[in-house]
Formats: C-alpha cells, sequence, structure tokens
C-alpha cells in the first residue's frame, strides 16, 4: 500500500501488500513485549469519525496511533456538522486541515468514498454500511495465519450472517486470493451475497453452502461465527425469525478438530455460548488483540513511516 493512499476495500492492495502488512504488524506485536510507546509518527494525528457505535475498531485504531506515539481527534456519533447537512466530501476536506490520517465508520454504504473525494489525507474504512470492513478482514488473515501457521489448504466456514456482514464480506473476498475452501453456513434467508461469491468463484475456490452446521464442522480449520446484523433489517420480525438460529456451543465443537480456530469480529450475542471461551479453540479475544498491531501497521505504512521497522 503506497503511502497518502486510501484503504477503502481489499481492491486496495494485492497479496505482497497483504503479506508486508502481516509482517510489519508481527513485528510491532514482537517490540510491544518490550515497549510500550515508540515515536514513529511522534507529531502526527489521526482523525477518528465513528457515526455507528464501535468499540474494539475505534479503540484499537486510538489506541494504535497513540502507541505511535501520535495524537487524536475524535468524533462520535451525532456530533458532527453532517448532522447540519454537511456534505462528505466538504467533511473529508474540512478533516484534512486537522489531521493527517483519518478513519470512518458510517452506516451508508459508499459514504467512506465520499468523503475521500475532498479529503487530501489517507482515509481508511472502518464499515461502510453492509459493505465492507477491509481492516478487520487484514486483522483476520493475521490471526488465521497466527492460529494455523498458513494460509493454504485450510477450510474456512463462515456462519451466521453472511447477508449483512461486513466483515465476513471483506474477508471472504480477501482469504479467495489463497489456496483455500470455504463453507458457508447460513439461514437461506442471510447467505452470502452473490457479489461475494462471485469472487470467490472467479479465484476458483472451492466452496460449500449450507444452512447445518453439523454436517461440516468436522472438516473446518476455522470458523468465523458472525452476529446476526439486527441493525440492517428493515423488517424487525425477520430479524426475529432468524436471529437465534445459530448458536455454537460445548456439544457443537465435539466433533470439531483439536486444532480448530474459532473466531468472531466480535461483539458477540448468543451465537458463541459463553461457555466456549474456555475451550482452547476460542479465538476471538487472541482476534482483539491483533486488531491493535495490524492497525499499527496500516497506520505506519500509509504515512510512509514503516521503511525502516525490521520484519
Ligand atoms: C463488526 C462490524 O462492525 O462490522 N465489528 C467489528 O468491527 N469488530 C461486526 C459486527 O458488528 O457484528
Amino acid at each position: 500500500m503506497k503511502p497518502g493512499s486510501h484503504l477503502l476495500s481489499i481492491d486496495d492492495f494485492g497479496v505482497k501488500e497483504a503479506d508486508r502488512i502481516l509482517k510489519v504488524a508481527k513485528s510491532f506485536e514482537q517490540q510491544l513485549k518490550f515497549t510500550k510507546k515508540f515515536n514513529l509518527l511522534d507529531g502526527h494525528i489521526l482523525a477518528s469519525l465513528f457515526f455507528e457505535p464501535s468499540t474494539r475498531t475505534r479503540l484499537s485504531f486510538e489506541s494504535a496511533m497513540l502507541r505511535l506515539g501520535g495524537s487524536v481527534l475524535t468524533v462520535v456519533g451525532q456530533t458532527s456538522s453532517l448532522e447540519k447537512g454537511e456534505s462528505f466530501p466538504d467533511m473529508g476536506r474540512v478533516v484534512s486541515s486537522y489531521a493527517d490520517i483519518a478513519v470512518m465508520r458510517h452506516p451508508k454504504e459508499f459514504s467512506v468514498h465520499e468523503l475521500c473525494k475532498g479529503a487530501k489525507i489517507p482515509v481508511i474504512n472502518a464499515g461502510d454500511g453492509a459493505n465492507e470492513h477491509p481492516s478487520q478482514s487484514l486483522l483476520d488473515l493475521y490471526t488465521i495465519q497466527k492460529s494455523q501457521g498458513r494460509l493454504e489448504n485450510i477450510t474456512i466456514g463462515f456462519l451466521g450472517d453472511l447477508k449483512f456482514g461486513r466483515a465476513a464480506h471483506s474477508t471472504v473476498k480477501l482469504l479467495s486470493r489463497y489456496p483455500v475452501n470455504f463453507v458457508f453456513i447460513s439461514h437461506p434467508y442471510l447467505k452470502l451475497p452473490e457479489s461475494v461469491l462471485k469472487v470467490v468463484k472467479e479465484n476458483g475456490r472451492k466452496y460449500e453452502e449450507t444452512d447445518t452446521l453439523k454436517d461440516v464442522v468436522d472438516h473446518t480449520d476455522v470458523l468465523y461465527v458472525t452476529r446476526v446484523q439486527k441493525e440492517r433489517f428493515l423488517d424487525l420480525s425477520e430479524y426475529e425469525e432468524v436471529k437465534s438460529v445459530f448458536q455454537v456451543n460445548k456439544d457443537t465443537l465435539i466433533s470439531a478438530k483439536k486444532s480448530m480456530s474459532i473466531m468472531h469480529p466480535l461483539p458477540r450475542l448468543e451465537e458463541i455460548q459463553k461457555e466456549v471461551d474456555l475451550d482452547p479453540r476460542a479465538n476471538y479475544f487472541d482476534q482483539v488483540q491483533n486488531g491493535l498491531y495490524v492497525r499499527m501497521a496500516l497506520l505506519a505504512m500509509l504515512l510512509g513511516k514503516a521503511d525502516g521497522v525490521s520484519v
């Protein structure tokens, strides 16, 4: 990823660049064992613009900037001039006067692309509606590589809301570039959109689609569980119908591999029962932690400061 560029979609980087991001992230993970603060981004400011709820994504980007020695400006909720009718391009231009890099989450699909029309600084998409969440997909890739030791010859199961889940969309598209197999497990109403499945097919990856987890759990190396995205449903009675179709619990995992990694972008509701947290295969809190390293790498690289990071 070139310094100064935007990260709006996983189409903004290739396999080689993903590999470099993972290496820089790993270097930060190792260095953080010895030091809490770096001066790599000293004097740089991150504008953190969040118009939808967020815990992990916002805090990990902000923590990443602070750990690298930079500072953070935050807009959360309905406190910006967007509420007065300001356009996204105007906001992008304005934010560029005060910060060196921006990260935005907004419920409207492609709103972040609009922001970029006016922005003069790199912008990272932290989730635009049901569309994409590219930094999540990179930390997912990092987590899979860490738990499985490879990004090839593995079967990855995506479970839950594959229709509205932007994290699943970005991660499926990104993983399609690697020699992996997919299993898509969802209620028929929450199936993966055709546009994302097209990417899987174009890359020649094998995939199965099912609505029954127990038929596939035994040959799944990574089980990526997702929350049913209540906020994207126009009809809440439909949400009520599909919200608790899947619940991963101890019994579900009886036939699963010992080496399986259970992931979730979080927040989780009922789809992973608390009892699973004690299972050594539960990897979602490590995934959260990895978000910090990967976002440190992204900030450093987009600001052109990662060349000296030893990998
Ligand atoms: C995800 C999101 O916001 O898309 N959360 C996250 O960023 N970790 C998934 C979700 O909200 O279910």
